[in-house]
């Protein structure tokens, strides 16, 4: 457990975060050509911040120690394994065909333009699927960003094919029985990309492409129409006020909270669920502070389920929620977000900073400094992914944890598995 010494300071952090809004502004030219005195004040001060969180991320893990040796992360492993609670991840079934005995679903792309995945032993035994042109992200994004939403969608396509054979099982494993195909819902599915993919590749199935953006939804009925898709159903509606049952949710870079709604829609509903969050520094106190609180006096261990309208508490688990409070938590989100600690502005799936430091990474021009900010904030955003993974493992459901495969493909690359296990 955490000292009350350091978690009062933290609270000063908190504090002073919150007035003064993210710590790093974006910078207005390129970090290289800053003169020097501009350039180390802000990162001092993001470094005070992450030193911190680095103190308490550390002391998470020597807590509780029971003598196992991995103290507070033995306390956090989830079902699917012993490498998730201590920060590696399961493998993406992109990557090895080996370390997994059911096929996936593999897309084909209409024109390749070098986005190949890695090849792979034992591919052969997957499904290709052919992407009609109207829902490649060709048709609909600019060159600057189809490639990797195509990456993106190859990556959540494998993986909810593994985590929900009954897409292609048959009616036998159908999970409201062999008269009822499963309804699969695409939450905040923007223009479709993932929805009307998976419409494609589990024709069987129905789906629910749902977002409260007309311009969106409006391109994606017309991509529906046009890959003449009639198992979807194009729905207007504020997650906060979505009610239906279904079997399967998706989200794909649902920001902020929207994702823990999804999911939460999803527990409601006996679904499982396969979520690639985003904009993690968006969770904060207005959105949870005043169900956690109300369930911390009544003496539960936080409010923790919440669906519908009404504020979303955080931390999302009894686990997390019995060692950090709303104001801890939010220090641990603001470390978290790549976009406000990495000179790009706010929101998006693809923030201005956390490109430029994909880049940087992936041309090995990332100085050590950038390196260590990097590892740091990849450490909180772990626990909260964690967090909500074991919310998921306390509801009853098994949760796994990947990353897409390239990491560039996103700066937000964890994908969230839970599935529905059923008696
Ligand atoms: C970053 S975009 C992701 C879009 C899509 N999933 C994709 O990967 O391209 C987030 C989406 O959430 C939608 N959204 C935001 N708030 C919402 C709400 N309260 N209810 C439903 N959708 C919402 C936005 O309209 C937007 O389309």
């Amino acid at each position: 457990m955490l000292t009350a010494t350091t978690w009062s300071h933290l609270g000063d952090v908190a504090d002073a975060i919150a007035r003064r809004g993210p710590p790093l502004p974006p910078p207005a030219v390129p970090h290289s050509q800053r003169p020097q005195k501009q350039r180390n004040r802000p990162i001092r001060r993001f470094e005070l911040v992450l030193d911190e969180l680095e103190a308490a991320a550390a002391a998470l893990e020597g807590s509780d120690d029971g003598g196992g040796g991995g103290g507070g992360v033995d306390g956090f492993r989830l079902s699917d394994g012993g490498d998730i609670a201590r920060g590696g991840c399961s493998t993406n079934p992109l990557e090895c065909a080996a370390a997994r005995r059911s096929p996936i679903v593999r897309l084909q792309w209409c024109h390749s333009h070098g986005d190949a995945l890695p090849a792979c032993v034992g591919a052969d035994r997957d499904r290709v699927v052919r992407v009609p042109r109207p829902i490649d992200p060709i048709s609909a994004l600019p060159a600057s960003r189809f490639h990797r939403k195509r990456q993106q969608l190859a990556n959540m396509v494998a993986i909810i094919s593994l985590a929900a054979p009954f897409l292609h099982g048959g009616p036998a494993t159908w999970p409201r029985g062999p008269t009822t195909p499963p309804l699969i819902v695409d939450f905040c599915s923007g223009a479709g990309h993932l929805g009307l993919l998976l419409a494609v590749c589990f024709p069987q199935c129905r789906v629910i492409v749902a977002d409260w953006n007309v311009r969106s939804l409006e391109l994606a009925e017309e991509r529906r129409r046009k890959a003449r898709l009639t198992n979807v159903e194009v729905l207007r509606c504020d997650i906060h006020r979505f009610s239906r049952v279904f079997d399967l949710g998706v989200a794909l870079h649902a920001c902020g909270d929207l994702t823990d709604r999804a999911i939460s829609h999803c527990l409601a509903c006996n679904a499982s669920y396969v979520v690639c969050p985003c904009c993690v520094g968006k969770l904060h106190a207005g959105t949870g502070a005043g169900a956690a609180a109300a369930g911390a006096e009544a003496g539960v261990a936080g409010a923790l389920e919440c669906s519908g309208v009404g504020p979303m508490p955080f931390p999302r688990s009894h686990k997390m929620a019995s060692i950090l409070d709303v104001k801890q938590f939010e220090v641990l989100a603001a470390a978290a977000d790549f976009n406000a600690h990495s000179g790009g502005g706010q929101g998006g799936e693809e923030g201005e900073g956390a490109r430029r430091s994909l880049v940087a990474q992936e041309t090995e021009m990332e100085t050590e400094r950038d390196a260590v900010l990097r590892k740091r904030r990849r450490r909180c955003k772990w626990w909260m992914e964690i967090d909500r993974s074991v919310r998921a493992e306390e509801a009853g459901w098994r949760a796994s944890l990947y990353r897409m495969c390239p990491l560039s493909a996103s700066p937000k690359n964890d994908i969230l598995v839970a599935r529905k296990v059923r008696v």
